[in-house]
């Protein structure tokens, strides 16, 4: 028996995705709608143009709606663009009550006073996650509780996008007649669909290279510590195609797509691909080492940005490696040249943890949805949302059992 129905709604920079999933009381995601449709108003996982933007949205949502029988009205939805930011933030407070308890009043107050670092009017939280307590000096405490203590300090990640661009990804999601349960950074959906518990605890960095951004999130201790977004893609990788080999922006697409590895070992340099069998320039070949050149050189100048992005983050070791996911990542030896790059386990790693229409979703490119999916599930499940700062107005629970509005006409 289904205990809830969520939708998630991935605006990306090459597809828009809808996914609607039943929630059931064995704590099961069975997905029973998807619409995925190409994506044309944004650049670099930025909304540029409102009105396309508008139209994918709606539809990619009217499949889902078709395939499920469903309307949607509400749905997590995510969030991307070159300028995610984030930080760590302390909040300390003395525990209020005479018995020397913690009560929620005091993690409340903790991590207002967390929050109360400057951020500028340009700026939108997305995030306060906490990443733990420290109870009279204790580090370590997830849950305090109840537990007896005069200082409650908490350690929180906060995640904040650019207000404007944020507000014209809410203003697309609107227009197209569809209410924001809760919006999601990217890369913490991404990572909901492709990390583990134990993984996050040990220390793991989660990639999604997608078409126009890769989205990273760095977790330790069971929780994320830096979150952020490298401006360069899948788009990249098939511009350089398209400029070194000469051809359109779709054949480039084909050829590394088809053709493509940043393996170069074992090529044969004789080796050559006809274009006329993508439909163009009839009788022009290409050498497939020199479009694997391409691919690699650029593939490897993303990991070095990459690298150093995750140096940037400090935080010390990774002991569960690099997991890269998002389209880009099904590129063939991606997880060869990353490890090479970054001297550090790399491997891809495809969405799990969903039943039902899964045809053509358990792949790389629809993390982020399923993630989406998952995070909104974590919602159900808790009941009351503590890993978050504060219940969204109305209970999130009340407000997930109405993202669907009964069956079609
Ligand atoms: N088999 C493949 N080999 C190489 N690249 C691929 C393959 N399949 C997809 N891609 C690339 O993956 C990218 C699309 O990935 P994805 O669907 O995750 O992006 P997106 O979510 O729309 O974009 P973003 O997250 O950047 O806004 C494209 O650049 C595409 O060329
Ligand atoms: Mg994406």
């Amino acid at each position: 028996m289904a205990q809830g129905t969520l939708v998630a709604l991935d605006i990306g920079t090459s597809k828009v995705c809808a996914l609607i999933a039943e929630f059931g009381r064995d704590g099961r995601l069975t997905v029973i709608g998807h619409g995925t449709v190409p994506s044309s108003g944004l650049k670099k996982g930025a909304v540029v143009n409102i009105d396309q933007t508008v139209r994918s949205i709606r539809d990619a949502v009217e499949r889902a709606e078709r395939l499920s029988g469903w309307q949607i009205a509400e749905a997590f939805v995510g969030v991307g663009g070159a300028q995610i930011e984030s930080f760590n933030s302390t909040g300390q407070v003395a525990v209020a009550s005479h018995t020397r308890e913690v009560a929620r009043d005091d993690i409340r107050r903790a991590i207002e006073q967390a929050r109360t670092v400057p951020i500028p009017s340009s700026r939108e939280v997305l995030h306060v996650e906490r990443r733990g307590f420290i109870v009279d000096g204790q580090e370590g405490v997830k849950d305090p509780l109840g537990m007896s203590a005069l200082r409650l300090e908490v350690e929180t990640h906060i995640v904040t996008a650019p207000a404007t661009a944020f507000q014209n990804l809410m203003k697309c999601v609107a227009q197209a007649g569809v209410k924001v349960d809760e919006p999601v950074v990217n890369a913490l959906a991404s990572a909901e669909a492709v990390a583990n518990d134990t993984e996050r605890e040990l220390g793991v960095a989660v990639a999604d290279l997608g078409a126009g951004t890769i989205d990273l999130a760095m977790f330790n201790e069971g929780s994320p510590y830096h979150t952020r977004v490298v401006p360069v893609g899948g788009t990249n990788v098939t511009n350089d195609v398209a400029i070194g080999m000469k051809t359109s922006l779709p054949v480039a697409e084909e050829l590394k797509i088809q053709y493509g590895t940043c393996d170069l070992t074992g090529l044969d340099p004789e080796e050559t691909i006809a274009v006329s069998v993508l439909g163009e320039d009839a009788g022009r070949t290409v050498s497939r080492l020199e479009l694997c050149q391409i691919i690699e050189s650029r593939m490897r100048e993303t990991f070095e940005l990459l690298a150093g992005e995750m140096r940037s983050a400090g935080g010390g070791m990774l002991p569960a490696g690099l997991i890269l996911t998002g389209g880009g990542s099904q590129l063939a030896g991606v997880a060869e040249l990353g490890r090479e790059v970054l001297q550090m386990p790399v491997r891809v790693v495809s969405p799990t943890g969903v039943g039902g229409l899964t045809d053509s979703i358990l792949t790389p490119a629809y993390s982020t949805a399923i993630g989406l999916l998952q995070w909104g599930a974590s919602f159900l499940e808790e009941g009351q949302p503590s890993r978050f700062e504060s219940a969204p107005a109305g209970g999130i629970f009340g407000r997930i059992r109405d993202a669907i509005r009964g069956l079609f006409p």
